[in-house]
């Protein structure tokens, strides 16, 4: 029997890339799956298409699973609640999500416009509160749910061209966090994973040298969406019931716990501090815990006393 079994899993951009594995693994372990996917572009312009979730249930079906389609956006509240009743009229329930819906419109920041700003944080952000704003009384009412929220190393350590979507990404890891919190006295579970995996969305990057080319083809095969999806799937499930509140992080066989922001350094001065001092002693106190603006590989984090970036 599959880990799923009995279950009844809402996938959101369930019609490609991490999406789609998470949809097909999750039926493979037993779950009744609402694909959902609005068979959009990478940029979110255009106004979508009904094929790919569909597709991606029919593929669960034909194999013997159960699973319905839906190609509504995340960024409706309203086609979001739609997605929650076609689990319950399908289904006769629903105890997960994993919401990996997603686009990308990557701009330098000083060349971002609104469009791109609004976008990227609706399906992102918005979308997320949707989906769990959509869910969450219903899972406390039954005391059984678990969500997989999407965030990304754009957002928890940074990447150039990425601000929209960074911000985007680092707003789903506080929603997580405290969704885990509120959630924590009623069985409801709420985990995000910053995922690594060649699918449309990465092969968008630009390649800009042969050098990278050929990195290019090594990642198309070590780093696949199914490995994500496997994980993802693995923490909605019942024999994760005590991981909550976590940032993981996949890539390729590496499955990577992400630190959480705490207080590293407090000075105190009780009699106040002044221009003067803060520039004179707090800042060079602090200064050799500073965090670089590098990038450090994600899967040899530094500890954290030595650390220079993360
Ligand atoms: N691939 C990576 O290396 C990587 C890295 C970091 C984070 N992520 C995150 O993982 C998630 C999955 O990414 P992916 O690489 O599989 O991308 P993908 O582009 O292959 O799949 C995303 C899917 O979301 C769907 N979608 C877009 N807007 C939607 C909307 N409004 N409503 C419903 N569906 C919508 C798209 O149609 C698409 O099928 C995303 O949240 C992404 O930001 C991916």
């Amino acid at each position: 029997m599959g880990v799923l079994a009995g279950k009844v899993v809402l996938v959101t951009g369930g019609g490609n890339g991490i999406g789609r594995e998470c949809a097909l693994i999750a039926a493979r372990e037993g779950a009744r799956v609402v694909v959902n996917d609005l068979g959009g572009g990478i940029g979110g312009d255009d106004e979508g298409s009904a094929g790919p979730a569909e597709a991606v249930a029919e593929e669960i079906r034909a194999a013997g699973g159960e699973a319905v389609s839906n190609s509504e956006s995340v960024t409706n509240m309203r086609a979001v609640k739609g997605m929650v009743e076609q689990a319950m009229d399908s289904f006769g329930g629903l105890h997960a999500v994993i919401n990996p819906a997603g686009i990308l419109r990557d701009r330098m920041f000083h060349k971002m416009g609104e469009d791109d700003w609004d976008k990227v944080i609706d399906v992102h952000l918005r979308g997320t509160f949707n989906v769990c704003r959509a869910t969450i009384e219903h899972f406390r009412d039954q005391q059984d749910g678990a969500y997989m929220l999407f965030t990304s190393t754009s957002g928890i350590i940074g990447n150039i061209g990425q601000a929209n979507y960074g911000a985007a990404k680092m707003g789903i890891a506080g929603l997580s966090r405290i969704i885990a919190m509120e959630g924590a006295a009623k069985n409801v579970r709420c985990n995000c994973l910053a995922p690594v995996a060649w699918t449309r969305m990465t092969q968008s990057v630009p390649v800009r040298d042969e050098a990278s080319a050929k990195r290019r083809e090594t990642i198309a095969t070590l780093i696949r969406a199914d490995q994500p999806a496997r994980f993802s799937v693995a923490m909605i499930s019942d024999r994760a019931k005590d991981v909550t509140g976590q940032i993981f992080g996949v890539s390729g066989e590496n499955i990577i716990l992400y630190s959480q922001p705490r207080p590293l350094e407090t000075l105190a001065k009780p009699e106040g501090w002044t221009i003067e001092t803060v520039l004179d002693e707090a800042i060079p106190k602090m200064k050799d815990k500073f965090y670089s603006l590098e990038r450090l590989p994600v899967s040899a984090p530094p500890p954290p006393a030595a650390a220079s970036a993360s």
